[in-house]
């Protein structure tokens, strides 16, 4: 295949320098794009009669069966390409001969690569958002199916306070909202046509940017054309956004790990997501859970790697930037998969719900209802905390749970323990006393499930 350039080269390019600059082996991934963003260069040019009527209509007709091709059957990459622009305009050569050497007129691959990279994110960050949706649905879903389940909830891994196994599920629920706000947003910085910057300067034809923006479906388009062809701020928001909601999935991951552990035994993966061992027949491993976590890793250093990258480069293009692409693509493919796989988990693992309330049975959980209750009595509550304190040790050396202690025991604590504290120590009280918003008493959970739901309908 031929180069895009070389008139003013005396020789070839040698062997191994061609292997290295050549990008096509991963940026075939954006051909679609490419050829979409120029065939709406191709009918401008046209429309402005920058190339005729019947050049431009040659070059798009071409262009759309090259598409339509590739969307069929994808691209065979002949050996030696330097990069899918190379690929589209040589193919386009094959097809109409010469006159494909008049598509890139006005326009240089700077501004191009970053159309392609803007189509293509625009395109997935929609598809992103779309998955996390469904993940939220799962988690809305599993928490409403499950009301009432009560489990501990943990500070330090340690058992704290008795909360709704939906409620825990919940606050995954409004991670993801935001995760999915983040994405919303970033979207509007995405969606900027770069076209028309040229090379660095902008271009000395006619071109007409409103018009290419509008066909293929910008909101706006770029202000300075050095900016447009040397920033990729908007691949590294999008990177962070992944970044961040890696981190969530990875806790959850961790969560589900160990939940599924026969220490904690709170729940089981669906065998379709779990694998075995080769030597111990026993086993079923959560490896899903365990990927996700593991490719956080990944995704942490996509966006890393492009940010030292992208750090000390002069205005404005520099060849450097062709490196943004593999974490790109990497983080896309990564999160969504990720994303998917949560979603399966979530909807199909089965819940213990007998294990996860016996987990709260003499943990002294509810060591917070007690104090509570003296503070309701008039106590300060950094004293009602000593002496609770007191009584924990007391339960302790005498190897008993909070649960077991007899009103004539704690009112030797303090003469305001009344028989009422009995009910008041039962994990589902404690629960149902938590009536703050935001808090786990069950008819708040049903109403953040019942606002959840409206969220995900907007
Ligand atoms: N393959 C390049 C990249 O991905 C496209 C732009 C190349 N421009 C150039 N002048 N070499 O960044």
């Amino acid at each position: 295949m031929e180069n895009l350039w070389g008139g003013r080269f005396k020789k070839e390019i040698n062997k191994e320098m061609k292997k290295f600059t050549s990008s096509i082996t991963f940026d075939q991934e954006l051909a679609i794009y490419d050829i979409t963003g120029s065939i709406a260069h191709a009918k401008m040019l046209g429309k402005c009669n920058i190339v005729s009527h019947e050049e431009s209509q040659k070059i798009v007709v071409a262009l759309e069966v090259i598409l339509k091709d590739v969307q069929k059957n994808g691209l065979s990459i002949s050996e030696g390409v330097e990069d899918i622009h190379t690929w589209v305009e040589n193919k386009l050569k094959e097809e109409i001969g010469d006159i494909a050497g008049k598509l890139h007129t006005a326009r240089s691959r700077n501004d191009q690569i970053a159309l392609d990279e803007r189509l293509y994110l625009k395109e997935k960050v929609l598809k992103i958002q779309d998955l996390i949706k469904n993940l939220q649905k799962s988690l809305m879903l599993t928490a409403q199916k499950n009301l009432g389940i009560i489990m501990p909830g943990y500070t330090h891994l340690q058992h704290a306070q008795p909360i709704l196994f939906s409620h825990h599920l919940m606050a995954y629920f409004y991670m993801f909202e935001r995760d999915r706000g983040r994405m919303q947003d970033l979207y509007k910085r995405i969606d900027v046509l770069p076209l028309g910057s040229a090379a660095l300067a902008g271009t000395s034809f006619p071109i007409d940017r409103e018009f290419v923006a509008s066909q293929l479906g910008f909101s706006g388009i770029s202000e300075n054309s050095l900016d447009a062809v040397s920033d990729r701020d908007f691949i590294l928001e999008f990177l962070s956004a992944s970044a961040i909601s890696m981190m969530h999935l990875s806790r959850l991951s961790e969560e589900i790990i160990l939940w599924s552990s026969k220490e904690f035994n709170f729940i089981e993966l669906d065998d379709s997501l779990c694998t075995g061992s080769s030597i111990m027949p026993q086993k079923k491993n959560p490896d899903a859970a365990e990927l996700i976590r593991g490719k956080t890793g990944r995704v942490y250093g996509n966006l890393i790697n492009l940010l030292i990258m992208m750090k000390a480069l002069p205005l404005a293009y520099n060849h450097d930037m062709q490196e943004d692409k593999e974490p790109l693509f990497d983080t896309v493919s990564t999160l969504g998969k990720s994303l998917f796989l949560m979603s399966k988990m979530i909807e199909t693992m089965q819940i213990n719900k007998e294990k996860m309330e016996k987990s709260t049975k003499g943990d002294f959980s509810t060591a917070t209802e007690l104090a509570d209750y003296l503070v309701k009595k008039g106590l300060s509550f950094r004293e009602a905390h000593k002496l609770i304190g007191k009584i924990v040790l007391y339960c302790l050396e005498n190897k008993k749970s909070l649960e077991d202690l007899a009103i004539p025991e704690l009112k030797s604590f303090h003469k305001d323990f009344k028989e009422e504290i009995l009910e008041i120590l039962k994990p589902q009280s404690a629960i149902e006393a938590k009536d703050s918003y935001g808090g786990t008493f069950s008819k708040r959970v049903i109403d953040s499930i019942q606002k959840a739901k409206n969220i995900l309908k907007q």
